[in-house]
């Protein structure tokens, strides 16, 4: 079914997000199916999309959440995921978010270095707990996606690389409040070569034996998130391939008797739900280009300009014959681009356009640039 707005916002002030919480639940079932329940741990990574009516939903499905910031354990708290359910990952992790996911007893903290560890020991001796911890390790597999959301090759930040690790859990053993539960590894974002997967799997397999040849049996393995969506054709793939997704791990990755394993995914729960609706401003004719001026900008949906993502435009104003536009926002930047030579039906002043499959890491990363006012979101298919 090709997108369609209902009738009820065609009045709504423009930018504004519109989410489908009827496609949300659809693309919820077929992930739980995929995971079957007690397969998988499915932890929500709430930096995606973190309105409240969605994270309602995901709940409801039955995920746990996985928070980046101190506001995200809060949020994810508040709406109403088990703390047993939250895991806590970030490079960097002040003491104030520490102490707030100790306090509420947290499943987890995905850890990245010695530093950290040893605040967490002191912070958690403090409060008289005991910290569970994952440790997060950059495997070195490319991810084969863009290099600003690749983060499991040894020239990211992320992680710890695999000759120091022995190193990090030597000094691990001697941290009496902090105790080690698992591995965890992200490796990127966006991800559409499955093979990635298998390739992780294999990694962490390895990982795993050497791990036990040292003593080392750990109840948990985190394989984070990274599954990518179709952002040409969004009506051709509404929902993700979360079956071959799992169908990955399962083939290749050896998972110890009763152990658990658990995913972080983000954008594709959310992403395809969300649509960002703006009007058209001006169409401004230069010498070479026609310009579709929206007034939807960078501040709304930053993906673009960032990383000169791909996002399906659609016209749902107009019927008339095609013609080529940029597409592009008010912000004063050039990069402040939609997309460039567009095939969309003739357009004009006041049309209303749908940017589509932007309910992952659009909204949240918004900003309020030339002192813009954020766009509303709104809620149908309920
Ligand atoms: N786990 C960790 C440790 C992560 O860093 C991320 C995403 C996820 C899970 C969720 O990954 P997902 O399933 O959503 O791929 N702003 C960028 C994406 C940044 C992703 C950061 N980490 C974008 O708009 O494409």
């Amino acid at each position: 079914m090709p997108f369609q707005l209902p009738a009820e916002f065609h009045t709504q002030p423009t930018p504004f997000y519109y989410y489908d919480l009827a496609l949300l639940d659809q693309t919820l079932t077929a992930l739980t199916a995929a995971a079957r329940p007690g397969n998988f741990q499915v932890h929500y990574a709430l930096k995606a999309n973190f309105n409240r009516p969605v994270l309602e939903r995901i709940r409801r499905a039955g995920l746990g959440a996985d928070c980046v910031s101190g506001g995200e354990v809060q949020r994810a708290l508040e709406a109403g995921f088990g703390a047993d359910h939250v895991v806590f990952a970030g490079v960097g992790k002040s003491d104030a978010e520490i102490n707030l996911a100790l306090a509420a007893d947290i499943f987890c903290f995905n850890a990245e270095s010695v530093p950290e560890l040893r605040v967490l020991d002191e912070l958690a001796g403090a409060q008289g707990r005991r910290a569970r911890v994952a440790l997060r390790v950059n495997p070195n597999v490319d991810a084969y996606t863009h290099p600003h959301i690749t983060t499991g090759l040894d020239a990211n930040k992320f992680g710890i690389s695999l000759p120091d690790l022995a190193g990090v859990i030597d000094q691990l053993d001697q941290l009496p409040n902090v105790e080690l539960i698992g591995l965890h590894a992200h490796i990127g974002s966006q991800i559409t070569e499955m093979s990635v997967f298998a390739a992780l799997s294999r990694k962490l397999n390895d990982l795993q034996t050497w791990l036990e040849d040292r003593g080392h049996h750990l109840p948990h393995l985190n394989v984070g998130g990274g599954l990518g969506i179709n952002y040409e054709q969004p009506d051709e793939q509404p929902i993700p391939d979360f079956a071959t997704y799992f169908g990955m791990f399962e083939q290749h990755l050896q998972r110890r008797p009763g152990q658990q394993v658990h995913v972080e995914l983000g954008r594709s729960v959310v992403a395809q739900c969300g649509t960002l609706l703006s009007r058209v401003l001006y169409v401004k004719e230069s010498q070479h280009t026609r310009f579709a001026i929206l007034d939807a900008g960078m501040t709304e949906l930053m993906r673009p300009a960032l990383y000169g993502s791909h996002h399906h435009i659609q016209n749902l104003s107009s019927q008339q014959p095609e013609q080529a536009y940029d597409v592009v926002g008010p912000i004063c930047e050039s990069t402040d681009t939609f997309g460039r030579a567009r095939l969309l039906p003739e357009t004009q002043r006041g049309d209303l356009m749908a940017i589509r499959s932007a309910g992952a890491y659009g909204e949240v990363m918004s900003s309020g640039y030339n002192l813009r006012e954020k766009a509303a979101a709104v809620y149908g298919g309920a």
